[in-house]
């Protein structure tokens, strides 16, 4: 199997160990990554990538800080060992970046005195009527965006995400007014490996410095570093030295102009989760339809909904389960068990469902999507009622189940049957 560390029969054993469809994290993959990106002052691991409690315990050895999204996953950052806090000078170990409270977020982030990063000019009364004073930091929309698909463009006036660029010394004062402060500026656009893009929002950090002012002392880039999904493009990752260098360059600016240090932080989700990732399933149906041969498996977009919601394409690879080789290939439509005809793997973006060369296969071999490490588990649901899969790490060449697989009782667990 190409581009993996896992053995192969690691794989298998853990086939017959814990069942498909499942979730595998390779730990020396996050590990690496989390030392790549540490050229940052400080690395946030956006956990909505993948939130599993180990992954997160991972990430946290490895010296990273964490961002939350939700009062959810604040709760997971605080048992993963994350603690609140946002004292004066100190990099807060959680940051919650979203553009609206609701009442479970605001009641967490009084009660551990979360860092908030805030998205929307409302949450900044909303964090002052209840009673929060503490520094914060904007998530600015700079009035353009970037992104691999139409749903991941995080920026310009269709985008919800961030205050306006125009807005921010309104916001300064409604701060002021109310006994906060605003001492840090974050901009996520997910730029990718486009570097000239980078460059256009490292210069749109600095215009919007200079309308914050002089207690500007944390700027953050924002995740969107990118990976390689495509097995033939595989090969060096980004130039993290030039990615770094562009936003080192805008902090030295900002630095010059107000006077003294920044802080320079980045965000990444992706980068530091999804080559780790695979997940296994098993082939239970190889059939025709019309000229087209498709191999039916046991996960679905109930599992990784990526290919099915923005046609992102994911290696695959193809496991003997009984050890014979794999000589033969075959144009083949991977599908999954959902009753949609979109729960197919191999398609592109608008739906257009496409053949790749695959090893010819049979029922009960194996099928493994690569690089869904981020926003794999992370979006999976119940449609169909389908459980959740099991998720395991691979470490110190075993594999360890970090979440068991979702039981029929805990599917159902909070339904109840009135009278009727
Ligand atoms: N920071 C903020 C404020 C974000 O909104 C995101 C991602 C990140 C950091 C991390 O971005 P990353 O480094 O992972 O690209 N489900 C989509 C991606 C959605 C990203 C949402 N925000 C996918 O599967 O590609």
């Amino acid at each position: 199997m190409k581009n993996t560390n896992i053995p192969e029969e690691q794989f298998v054993k853990a086939a017959a160990q814990f069942g498909t469809p499942l979730w595998i994290y390779d730990r020396a993959t996050i590990e690496q990554r989390c030392k790549e990106v540490k050229v940052f002052d400080n690395v946030r691991f956006a956990q909505k990538a993948c939130p599993n409690l180990s992954v997160i315990s991972l990430v946290r050895k490895q010296g990273c800080v964490v961002d939350a999204v939700s009062a959810g996953e604040i709760v997971r950052a605080l048992k993963a060992g994350y603690k609140g806090g946002c004292e004066k000078g100190k990099v807060p170990e959680i940051v919650y970046t979203a553009d609206i409270f609701d009442k479970d977020a605001l009641e967490l982030v009084k009660e551990h005195n979360i860092a908030v990063n805030v998205g929307s000019p409302d949450m900044i009364q909303q964090l002052a009527d209840a009673g929060v004073k503490s520094e914060l930091t904007i998530r600015v929309n700079p009035g353009f965006g970037h992104g691999h698909s139409r749903k991941t463009n995080t920026g310009g006036d269709l985008s919800k995400h961030g205050i306006w660029h125009e807005q921010i010394k309104d916001c300064v004062k409604l701060a002021q007014a109310n006994g906060m402060w605003i001492t840090g500026l974050h901009m996520h656009i997910g730029s990718g490996s486009d570097f000239e893009h980078l460059a256009s929002v490292a210069e749109a950090m600095c215009d919007a410095s200079r309308r914050l002012g002089s207690h500007l002392r944390t700027i953050s880039a924002g995740g969107g570093l990118p990976i390689e999904y495509h097995e033939e493009n595989k090969g060096p990752h980004i130039d993290m030295a030039a990615y770094y260098g562009i936003w080192d360059g805008a902090r030295k600016k900002i630095q010059q102009s107000i006077g003294h240090d920044v802080h320079l932080e980045v965000e990444p989700g992706r980068y530091l989760v999804a080559e780790s990732g695979y997940l296994m399933a098993e082939i239970r149906a190889v059939k025709k339809q019309g000229d087209n041969l498709f191999y039916i498996v046991d996960a679905g977009f109930t599992d990784l909904v990526r290919p099915s919601f923005y046609g992102s394409y994911h290696q695959i690879s193809v496991i003997a389960r009984d050890g014979r080789e794999l000589n033969e290939t075959v144009d083949a439509v991977v599908g999954g068990p959902l009753c949609e005809s979109g729960d197919v793997f191999t398609q592109e973006e608008g739906g257009f469902v496409v053949t790749r060369k695959l090893p010819k296969a049979k029922v009960g071999d194996l099928l493994v999507l690569h690089d869904a490490g981020a926003y794999g588990a992370a979006m999976s649901s119940n449609y169909n009622s389908r459980r959740y899969a099991a998720e395991v790490m691979y470490t110190n060449g075993e594999m360890k189940v970090v979440r068991e697989r979702q039981s029929f009782e805990q599917m159902l667990q909070n339904d109840k049957i009135i009278e009727f």
